[in-house]
């Protein structure tokens, strides 16, 4: 069989390019609900360049905040036949078939950031990310202390910014802030609506709030994103965030230091989204047949704004 000159060359230069014996990329399908927050896009950036330094082909394909949209993209990575798919879910609920599919195609699934709500667990090998119920703790159990120190002995109006809709952070971080309040029963939820872990929509809501109550002594925010949209309209009404209203949110975002050191916030509950390397290194495990644990839970910590200055930079994302 002849080879022309350029089909030849061609070969010669693939062929030196792969050296004999290289392993074959791990290919890795993300599926990223979107870029709704600060928190996501970190998240994004830590998965992306994690992969790239692991040396794992990443197919990342971004949801635009619809479960329809990680649907299809989960099935498409089952038809190219991709190692590992992972994804970060935008609702609890709604994913039984399409993990069937995954597993049927026996290409094992993570769970990144949030959980499913689905019967059976074996769809999934392991669910990485943060505890929401203890961050919602978290907060309640800061915003306990504070009003303590203040003395706030008498009721405390509490409004609450919601995640998005039937996520796993809005639903745990509302049962876990709920769960201390028990015990304080001067606190109370007056007003409770989500405002989609989105600036804009934290914003809105909370001008709906202030037009309709007078007597806000707390603001819970599910993410630092809704806070700061929510700053912004208590300024508008001639408020000040931080002093009139206390305010209190999760993520741990540079934003909300910036707020905090300008004395809008009072404190930020952190969710980390730099859970990259530890995707990549249990895609590796699991290609080299290693079981890996159902759960691993990320280490977070609390940062009143008493701190923040001093821990601003080091904060990575
Ligand atoms: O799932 C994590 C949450 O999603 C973060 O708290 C929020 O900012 C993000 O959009």
């Amino acid at each position: 069989m002849k080879l022309s000159f350029k089909f030849a060359s061609a070969l010669a230069i693939m062929m030196l390019a792969m050296p004999l014996g290289a392993a074959p990329k791990i290919v890795l399908g993300f599926s990223q609900i979107g870029a709704e927050s600060e928190w996501r896009t970190a998240n994004s950036e830590s998965i992306k360049s994690a992969a790239k330094d692991a040396g794992i082909d990443l197919k990342f394909s971004d949801a635009q905040q619809k479960q329809e949209n990680q649907i299809k993209a989960i099935r498409s990575f089952i038809a190219q036949k991709v190692d590992v798919i992972a994804f970060s879910p935008v609702v609890e609920s709604g994913w039984e078939t399409v993990l069937r599919e995954a597993k049927a195609a026996h290409i094992p699934v993570i769970l990144s950031d949030r959980a499913v709500d689905v019967k059976d667990d074996s769809l999934w090998v392991s669910f990485m990310g943060s505890d929401f119920v203890e961050e919602g703790r978290r907060a309640a159990n800061w915003l306990v202390d504070d009003l303590n120190k203040r003395g706030m002995k008498g009721d405390v109006n509490i409004v609450e910014l919601q995640g998005t809709v039937g996520s796993a952070p809005a639903i745990d971080r509302k049962k876990g802030f709920e769960e201390i309040l028990k015990s304080h029963p001067n606190l109370k939820i007056t007003r409770s609506q989500t405002g989609d872990f989105t600036r804009a929509k934290g914003k809105e809501v909370m001008e709906a709030f202030l037009k309709a109550d007078k007597k806000i002594n707390v603001l819970f925010a599910h993410n630092d994103d809704m806070a700061i949209g929510a700053i912004q309209a208590i300024e508008e009404a001639g408020l000040k965030p931080g002093k009139d209203i206390i305010i209190v949110s999760i993520d741990g975002v540079k934003g909300a230091f910036e707020a905090m050191m300008a004395g809008k916030l009072n404190c930020s509950v952190e969710c980390s989204p730099l859970l990259g390397p530890q995707l990549m290194e249990a895609v590796k495990d699991l290609k080299a047949g290693k079981t890996l644990p159902k759960r691993i839970v990320t280490k977070e910590g609390v940062f009143p704004a008493e701190v923040a200055a001093k821990v601003f930079p080091t904060r990575k994302y």
